[in-house]
Order: structure tokens, then sequence, then C-alpha cells
């Protein structure tokens, strides 16, 4: 089935997030009544803290029980940096709701090699979703954000891991930030058959205008993620899609 694509411009940030949280909220109770639990890979960065928040805060009395958190990307460091997305999460989400530790699936991104994190976390997802070897993880919801220069996950314009079509999770590097980061691949996210991104802020706009209206040789990583059998939902505040022309 062709995967469809909604683009959803909500006024103002504030808004933004509360879209999100109602919708973060739907798929997970959707999937909970159909299958008894709720896959969702978290994105990082500073854009969805709002909404973990506020998922903390509003939904208090969502099924966190039958919920299991995983990430689609982690900064090489320790759970306890300023740069962990854990840690980002930790604080705005996990320390605030009754979620079974067992339920989290933290990336164990100390490990010096980050290609041995990379592999741990690809097996806790084979092992999580009894995969056979060839298969891909159909997470219920993913949750990306969009960087200014078109990456998502950690998956940046220019990098080997762009390449990847059959391992889950690697080690990437990132030129740019001359570290690597540990990243979920196109395959994983493009199984899932609801792919949420969130993007907010002015400093968005011209890539979200990029990305969502134009043709790029090769294309921008955010404009690889089509999910194959799902459903594409872009989340913008008015400032991010302030240069969309459509
Ligand atoms: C990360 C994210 C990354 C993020 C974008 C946008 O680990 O940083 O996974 O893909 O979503 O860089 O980041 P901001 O939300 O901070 O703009």
């Amino acid at each position: 089935m062709p995967s469809t694509r909604t683009i959803q411009i909500l006024p103002a940030p504030a808004d933004l997030f509360r879209a999100a949280a109602e919708e973060f909220v739907r798929v997970g109770n959707l999937a909970i009544a159909a299958r008894g639990r709720f896959t969702v890979a978290l994105s990082g960065g500073s854009t969805p803290k709002s909404l973990y928040s506020l998922l903390a805060a509003q939904h208090g009395a969502f099924d966190w029980d039958r919920t299991f958190l995983f990430f689609g990307d982690e900064r090489h460091v320790p759970p306890d940096h300023p740069d962990s997305n854990y840690r980002m999460v930790h604080e705005a989400l996990l320390t605030k709701i009754s979620i079974p530790a067992e339920n989290v699936f933290r990336v164990k991104a100390e490990n010096p090699d980050a290609a041995t994190a990379a592999l741990e976390y690809e097996n806790e997802l084979r092992r999580f979703f009894a995969l056979q070897s060839g298969e891909f993880p159909r997470f219920d919801l993913i949750l990306l954000g969009m960087g200014p220069d078109g990456h998502t996950a950690s998956l940046f314009p220019g990098s080997e891991g762009l390449k990847e079509q059959s391992r889950l999770v690697i080690a990437n590097w990132v030129e740019k930030f001359d570290t690597h980061r540990i990243t979920f691949t196109f395959p994983v996210l493009n199984h899932a058959p609801q792919v949420m991104f969130l993007a907010s802020g002015p400093d968005k706009a011209d890539m979200v205008h990029q990305v969502l209206e134009g043709k790029r040789t090769p294309p921008y990583p955010s404009q690889q993620v089509q999910p194959i059998d799902g459903r594409l939902l872009w989340m913008l505040d008015e400032a991010a899609a302030a240069k969309l022309t459509r």
C-alpha cells in the first residue's frame, strides 16, 4: 500500500506540541487496543523535549505499562552527559511517569566502541521484535526531528550511514561533529506504519521548504524517510512552515 504524506501546520509551538502529544496518545491507544502494546522510537535533540514534558504532565493516565520506548538515535556519550538523548528523555519524561524500567530500551552509548554499542542495540531490537534474519522491526510510531542541514535521526548528509540497507542500527561517523552517532538506518525508519516529524521555529523554515517541496540529488536524509507501507506525518508550527509555497 503506498504511503501517505500529511502536513499539519499549527499556529504556535504550544499548539504544535499539544497536537503532537494528542497524536502520540491516539496512535498509542490504537496500538495497545489492537496488539496489546505500543512500541515507539523517540527522537532526540531539543525540539521534542516540550512534547515529552507535555506527555508527562497531561497524559499521566496513558498506559505506560504497555508502552515500550526506544531511541531512534543516540550520541556517543554516557547517559548522564549533557548531549545524551537518553538524559533529555529521562529528565523530561521518565522521571515523571511510572513506566517499568524494562520497558525503556536505552542505547548503551557509554561503550567506548560505538560499533559495539550499535550492534548491541540492534540485537536488542532483534530480540524484542523476534526478527528473523533480513527482517526489520515495525515500530508503531517513530518520532523524528530534522536538522537545518536536512539530517534526521543521526543520518547526516554525505555520511556513510545513508547507504546502509541491511543493518538495523549503526555507528555513523558524523564529520561535522568529528564523532560517531548511533542511529537507526533508513530501512528501520521506513518500515514503520507511522512516522511523525516535528519541526518548530524559523531556523527550520528553509530546510522544511527544501525537504517538502524541493528536489535534490542526492536527496536530503529527511527526504529519504518514505514509509513503505505507512503514514508520514509532518507536524510544523507556522514559523517552521513559513517558506512552504502550498
Ligand atoms: C539528535 C536528533 C536529531 C534532531 C535534529 C533536530 O540526536 O539530535 O535525533 O536528528 O532531531 O538534529 O534537532 P533539534 O530538535 O535540536 O533542532
